[in-house]
């Protein structure tokens, strides 16, 4: 077993650069699926969810060559099953986005339930919702789905609830319809406009993304013969924001689009932290003890649930009482009994966490309930007293590039450790 040893307080300090985006590069190589040639991708982040899609697109049929670890030249001409192996599926969440990809190309799909982190309740009915409005017929059975299309006809498609994952599935099902299709409140997030980027790259005809109106004219083919850069991580980004406001140190994050991070200026700026805003990089730095703050969590561009165990770092050391209000996913505050392992107080009650700020966090062996857990416990560690261990690093591989290499790097004491 793994575990990542972290010993502090260590004020983070200097420059880190940051990764293509996990939530961006997962819905890419998915739609690569529809595109009947080849294609290069870059910028995609070395995590293990990327090793999973690739291992899952080749099982598919796709020829996958790796130019460097961050770029892959991927072959889509011969796909040769419908079937997707159900352990490699179950295993992630973003595995869902096989189903719009393969209806389009294959007309069919059978696929595991999406797994990934556990968060409450994750249900994807607004998917199903969209493939059945545009002609499919979806059926979920023995932890399966199946979804068939004899032909898929572009609609007008309004989601009940903003939702990424359903934004995106229903775009890659639309792309190779015919007609015309509308999402209407649809999901804004930079993931989503990167997809749509990527699609129109490649010859797709989408418009409106980032806005809640997507409009999608169904294309004949996709051909590929091009090349396209994933977007930066914005939660990799924030994560680092926040920590420098943790520890209370001083970084330069380089590599990411500072547009996407208002929310999270907005808020640091708030809580007494300092921002430069630079653009294309943004230097963090805060020199006192943070101020309180109310946080709601929403859908872009409100204040991301992605970011919301690290600001519970940052608020579980601030100067009052802070409240968080998760309104999202229902069980986003596992990792607030770790820190109170770590002599933080707060009280999670259902979707809403009361935090009463304390001076100093001191270590403790703490476990990760799934992927910004991980990194906000990471961030705890670096800004606590004494030796941390963490477990569970499963979670924190599938979404943080080599996150103990960019800590040491910005000073943090921390190792990774097999048991
Ligand atoms: C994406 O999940 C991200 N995952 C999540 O990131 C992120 O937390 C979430 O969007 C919100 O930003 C990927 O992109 C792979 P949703 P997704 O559909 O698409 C409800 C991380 O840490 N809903 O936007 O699954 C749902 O229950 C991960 O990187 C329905 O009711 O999220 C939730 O309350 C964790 N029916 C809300 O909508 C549906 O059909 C938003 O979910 C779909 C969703």
């Amino acid at each position: 077993m793994e575990k990542l040893v972290v010993k502090g307080p260590t004020p983070l300090k200097g420059e880190v650069t940051i990764s293509g985006a996990k939530n961006a590069a997962v819905a890419i190589l998915p739609a690569t699926l529809l595109i009947d040639g080849v294609c290069t991708i870059e910028n995609l982040p070395n995590i293990s969810d990327i090793k999973i899609s690739c291992t899952i697109l080749e099982k598919l049929g796709a020829k996958i060559t790796w130019n460097s670890p961050h770029s892959i030249t991927i072959d889509t001409s011969h796909i040769t099953t419908t079937k997707a192996p159900l352990d490699l599926t179950s295993k992630f969440r973003a595995s869902y986005y096989l189903i719009g990809a393969m209806l389009s190309r294959k007309g069919e799909i059978e696929v595991g339930m999406p797994g990934g982190c556990k968060l409450g309740a994750r249900p994807i009915d607004q998917h199903i919702k969209g493939f059945e409005l545009l002609g499919a017929n979806v059926t979920v059975e023995k932890g399966r789905i199946y979804a068939k299309a004899k032909k898929l006809k572009g609609c007008p498609i309004y989601m009940d609830i903003v939702s990424v994952g359903a934004t995106i599935n229903v775009m890659l099902s639309a792309v190779l319809a015919e007609g015309t299709t509308i999402i209407d409140n649809a999901a804004k997030e930079p993931h989503i406009v990167d997809v749509a980027n990527f699609l129109n790259t490649m010859g797709a005809d989408i418009r409106g993304a980032g806005t809640d109106v997507i409009k999608i004219n169904g294309v004949k083919k996709l051909e590929g013969n091009a090349t396209y850069s994933v977007v930066p991580d914005q939660i990799e980004a924030g994560t680092f924001m926040l920590a420098a406001v943790a520890t209370r140190g001083d970084l330069l994050i380089k590599n990411c689009i500072t547009k996407h991070l208002e929310s999270v200026t907005a808020k640091i700026i708030e809580i007494g932290g300092n921002v430069e805003d630079n653009g294309d990089s943004i230097r963090v730095w805060c020199n006192k003890r943070p101020n309180r703050a109310t946080i709601k969590t929403l859908p872009y561009p409100g204040f991301p649930t992605d970011l919301q165990p690290q600001m519970g770092v940052v608020l579980s050391l601030a100067n009052g009482t802070s409240t968080i209000n998760e309104s999202i996913w229902d069980s986003r505050f596992q990792y607030t009994e770790e820190l109170n392992k770590m002599g933080a107080k707060i009280t999670a009650h259902g979707k809403t966490a009361f935090f009463e700020g304390v001076k100093k966090l001191t270590g403790a062996p703490v476990y990760s309930s799934d992927l910004r857990a991980g990194a906000a416990l990471v961030i705890a560690g670096t800004a606590a007293e004494g030796e941390t261990e963490i477990y569970n690093l499963e979670h924190i591989d599938r979404g943080y590039e080599n996150i103990e290499e960019k800590f040491r790097k910005i000073g943090a004491k921390i190792e990774r450790v097999t048991e």
